[in-house]
């Protein structure tokens, strides 16, 4: 079973607070996303392998560390973007591919519309960027991708997970570990004044409420 972390960083429990909140205005939404991003993949990339590197002080040579992985950042369109931006800053030589995947509304099933993938892995590390983790659908389609694509070491971040799309995520790689900043009560169904799919208490449609198309 794959790992879950679920953050408890104060300044992370703060933002995400101010990011659920319905007055939250798209710009804010937008840097709060960014900052809560970096924060989780922070926490997401503390195993990365390091090399040894030959640098020298002003005052003398020593050894000293680099990355020895290549990262992929993969964002899933379109509500993954927000979550780049920030974590490229953290590690610019990552290479970043995009995945378009929709929920159809009716069957909330993933269809795939976009990946430009080349033949052959480019990256050593892929880390999944998606907000939600909700029906689990569309994560286990991304890392169905990126294992298809020949990807061996994959990392889901999203911002705040359903105990549904856990689930489903761990059944169908269990080899990927989960990171998120909260893990909330559950996803709307039939009998919710809300359309099906949506995680409680969440915080609304998060590709909606960063691009202002609510
Ligand atoms: N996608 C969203 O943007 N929000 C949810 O609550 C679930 C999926």
């Amino acid at each position: 079973m794959s790992t879950v972390h679920v953050s408890n960083h104060p300044l992370l429990l703060h933002k995400l607070a101010i990011l659920r909140n319905k007055a939250t205005d798209p710009k804010r939404f937008r840097e709060l996303i960014r900052e809560i991003s970096i924060l989780l993949a922070y926490e997401a990339t503390a195993d990365l392998a390091l090399a040894e590197t030959a640098i020298t002080t002003p005052l003398m040579p020593m050894q000293g560390k680099q990355l020895k992985e290549m990262i992929g950042l993969v964002p899933v369109l379109r509500a993954g973007l927000g979550m780049v931006e920030g974590i490229w800053e953290m590690m610019p030589a990552a290479e970043v591919w995009h995945i378009g995947l929709y929920r159809d509304h009716a069957t909330l099933e993933p269809i795939k519309y976009y990946s430009k993938l080349p033949v052959a892995p480019t990256v050593d590390v892929c880390l999944i960027l998606d907000p939600m983790l909700a029906t689990g659908g569309t994560a286990v389609a991304a890392a169905d991708l990126l294992k298809k694509w020949g990807a061996r070491k994959i990392k889901y971040i999203g911002l705040i997970a359903a105990p549904e799309g856990i689930a489903k995520l761990q059944a169908a790689h269990p080899d990927v570990p989960i990171h998120v900043a909260a893990i909330d009560d559950r996803l709307t169904g039939a009998d919710d004044p809300f359309p099906p799919g949506y995680i409680l208490p969440g915080l609304g449609d998060a590709g909606d409420r960063q691009f202002g198309t609510g």
